[in-house]
């Protein structure tokens, strides 16, 4: 996947381009006349410059990612792209033309792909021979800028053409969701209803603009009511989703007369009024009923999955919980209430199946994180949830390890590769539920989920099966503890991975003071854990952490061909003379005898650059978690892994006891200032 294709450089096509040259693929962007290349080039160039002048980019960024796309009026420069995406205008007919022509164009390998917002895949595909090859990938506006993607098979498309489109999102830094090719696809099948639904209210005299929109920005948690995004996407444009929506679903779906008559206006939905407070409640219910009753209805018609819908939801939508979320934060029974009434006044829509099921069932509906799926003779334990950067909270790390043991008992897998979706491997572990136990004073709440993480960790290290951690992104903390559980590291090079902990007031707890020593030596090991630097996983790999590096096009073929050969081996840990000069010195500087002195602040004035810098860098950490994490990693380094990682867990009470460890973990986005107690 290093060469991508996009026909038409309009508003979408150019910002597709953008992100894909952006992460460094190569682009080639067709349109029909000069001009239209031209023009799309120009909006790729002003939201780059946007960019550079707020400091995102640099201008030899900008150089670079333009040296990536090659603008053309010649559809045959695509021919030898891993995918070409159409992005022309939404009228079947032409985008018919477009495939036609790049089915006859295009190398046996090249997967076709399209942008449509509202025509079925099936029915685009149609005169194309490679229907295998053939899928939607569904963008949101701004394309550069929304990470959202929704990948939506048709009945044709293969597996492996899926997993190419995964990798393609992954390698272009979106969050994908699967869809079925239906109606709305995922997001907007429970979005736009929302608005229509406003302007319905709005027409039966529910209450003024006002109070509709302020209901709607309430009941669903989001920042824009229902009547402002429809001001700023366009009202025609809202018209044409909900009579798009109509015509492949039911009446409720048909766009609202009032809508109809806004659009024809020209105008933007006036928001007026005082808020009518006592007639809220009301319509909040009203749009948790349209919301709830969709999402399940999407579950009963294998739409999407509960996880997906709620990602779309968070990254599509930047809703700050999803659907499924607000429905358990609801409660059930009461969904089923207002769902069963709201129906009433629709007789296309039935009571959904799967609402009918959870209610039975009596639990708030659950979510996967953490999916186990077997794949030839490799197992595969993934953890998704990228819109909290795959942080390990309660759920994350239970669902682990019911996914690990599945994987385990699997008698025909050879092998475990532990991989994670989105932009990070693992961000750490939930820093809010750690702040929630210090202030409700529930240690003990925290000690039992560290001391199950442990166990967790422990389970995959002692694990009979190569277990492989696929690194593609930022680890730290407890991701970084994590894939030291594992047999081998695999990496890419845009991981990066560190131990930030004593940098807000605590200390590794998930193996972090105990793994990395017997790797690395007490040393480079203290050196990472006290000064918290964030290392390339190509340094990882020079100093022995990381077994291996690829780039994240070669990533996944190199692990499988390397487990199917018998060659993917750990290896850990150099002689001093193999480490780099750098490390070398580090690792000099760290030895038993310099300990007290670094942690003195001694160094500080030293005239040697390391020792003075990395004494700077210790004199802002958390003193008692430094001294602590020192004791811990050479008590420990004396005893077997298990009876280390006890003396870890023995120690948790005490330093969340600490004032500086409160004042660390609530000082997100600003330097704290630790007191030493
Ligand atoms: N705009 C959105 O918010 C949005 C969101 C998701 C999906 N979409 C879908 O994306 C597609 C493109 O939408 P857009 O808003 O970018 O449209 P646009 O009108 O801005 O761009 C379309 C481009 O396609 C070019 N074009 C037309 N025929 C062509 C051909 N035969 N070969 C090559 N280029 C050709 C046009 O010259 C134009 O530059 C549509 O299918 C739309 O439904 C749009």
């Amino acid at each position: 996947m290093k060469k991508i294709g996009i026909v038409g450089a309009g508003l979408m096509g150019s910002g597709i381009a953008q992100k894909a040259a952006q992460e460094g693929l190569e682009v080639v962007m067709v349109d029909v006349k000069p001009e239209f290349v031209e023009k799309g080039m120009n909006i790729i160039k002003s939201t780059l410059q946007e960019a550079v002048d707020r400091k995102i980019l640099t201008s030899d960024n900008f150089t670079e990612i333009m040296g990536r796309i090659h603008g053309t009026t010649n559809m045959t420069d695509v021919r030898d792209c891993d995918i070409v995406i159409e992005a022309v205008p939404e009228d079947m007919k032409i985008k018919h033309g477009v495939f036609k022509q790049l089915d006859t164009i295009c190398d046996h390998k090249t997967i076709i792909a399209s942008n449509t917002s509202t025509f079925r895949v099936d029915a685009l595909a149609e005169p194309v021979n490679r229907k295998d090859r053939f899928l939607a990938l569904h963008y949101f506006y701004h394309p550069a800028k929304n990470r959202l993607l929704e990948i939506i098979p048709g009945s044709k498309t293969t597996k492996e053409t899926i997993n190419a489109a995964k990798r393609y999102s992954v390698l272009t830094g979106k969050t994908d969701i699967l869809v079925k090719d239906a109606p709305g696809f995922a997001v907007n099948r429970f979005f736009v209803p929302v608005n229509n639904e406003s302007t319905r209210m709005l027409a039966e005299g529910v209450a003024n603009s006002a109070t509709i929109e302020k209901a709607g920005r309430d009941a669903l948690g989001i920042a824009m009511g229902p009547f402002e995004i429809v001001n700023l996407t366009g009202v025609p444009m809202a018209l044409h989703a909900s009579a798009g929506l109509g015509l492949g679903l039911t009446p409720f779906y048909d766009p609202s007369e009032r809508l109809k008559e806004q659009a024809s206006s020209g105008k933007l939905w006036p928001i007026e009024g005082e808020i009518q407070e006592d007639k809220l409640e009301a319509i909040k219910d009203r749009f948790r009923a349209v919301v709830f009753y969709i999402i399940s209805a999407m579950l009963d018609e294998g739409v999407s999955s509960i996880d997906d819908i709620d990602l779309g939801a968070k990254v599509g939508l930047r809703w700050a919980k999803g659907p499924f979320e607000l429905m358990n934060d609801y409660g059930i029974d009461k969904a089923y209430a207002i769902v069963e009434k709201f129906i009433k006044s629709w007789p296309d829509l039935t009571m959904p199946k799967s609402l009918i099921a959870q209610k039975k069932l009596g639990k708030p509906w659950e979510f996967r994180f953490v999916k186990y799926y077997k794949d030839g003779n490799i197992g595969r334990v993934v953890i998704s949830r990228p819109d909290a950067m795959n942080a390990l909270n309660h759920a994350v790390v239970n669902q682990l390890d019911e996914a690990f043991k599945e994987a385990e008992a699997d008698k025909d897998t050879k092998a475990i590769i532990l991989e994670t979706t989105g932009k990070a491997f693992v961000a750490g572990a939930d820093i809010k539920f750690f702040i929630d136990c210090i202030k409700e004073d529930k240690l003990e709440a925290n000690y039992d989920f560290t001391a199950f993480g442990q166990e967790v960790l422990n389970r995959i290290d002692d694990s009979k099966k190569l277990v492989v951690a696929k690194m593609d992104g930022l680890a730290l903390g407890g991701g970084f503890e994590l894939a030291l559980s594992t047999d081998v590291i695999v990496a890419t090079n845009k991981a990066v991975m560190g131990f930030p902990e004593t940098g807000i007031g605590i200390y590794p707890g998930l193996g972090g003071t105990q793994r990395p020593s017997r790797f690395i030596g007490k040393e480079m090991a203290k050196y990472l854990v006290f000064t918290g630097r964030v290392i390339s996983a190509e340094e990882a790999n020079a100093i022995g952490l990381v077994d291996y590096v690829f780039t994240p096009d070669e990533i996944d073929s190199k692990i499988e061909s390397m487990i199917k050969e018998g060659k993917l081996a750990a290896k850990k840990g150099k002689k001093t003379e193999e480490l780099p000069a750098e490390w070398q010195k580090i690792k000099a500087l760290f030895a038993d005898e310099n300990i007290s002195a670094l942690l003195s602040g001694k160094y500080q004035t030293s005239n040697d650059p390391l020792e003075a810098k990395t004494a700077k860098t210790l004199a802002a950490k958390a003193p008692i978690a430094l001294r602590m994490v020192n004791d811990i990693m050479d008590k420990g380094y004396k005893m077997s892994l298990k009876d280390g990682l006890k003396e870890e867990l023995a120690h948790l009470y005490e330093i969340f006891r600490t004032k500086d460890a409160l004042t660390g973990l609530t000082s997100v986005g600003k330097k704290p200032q630790f007191e030493g107690k």
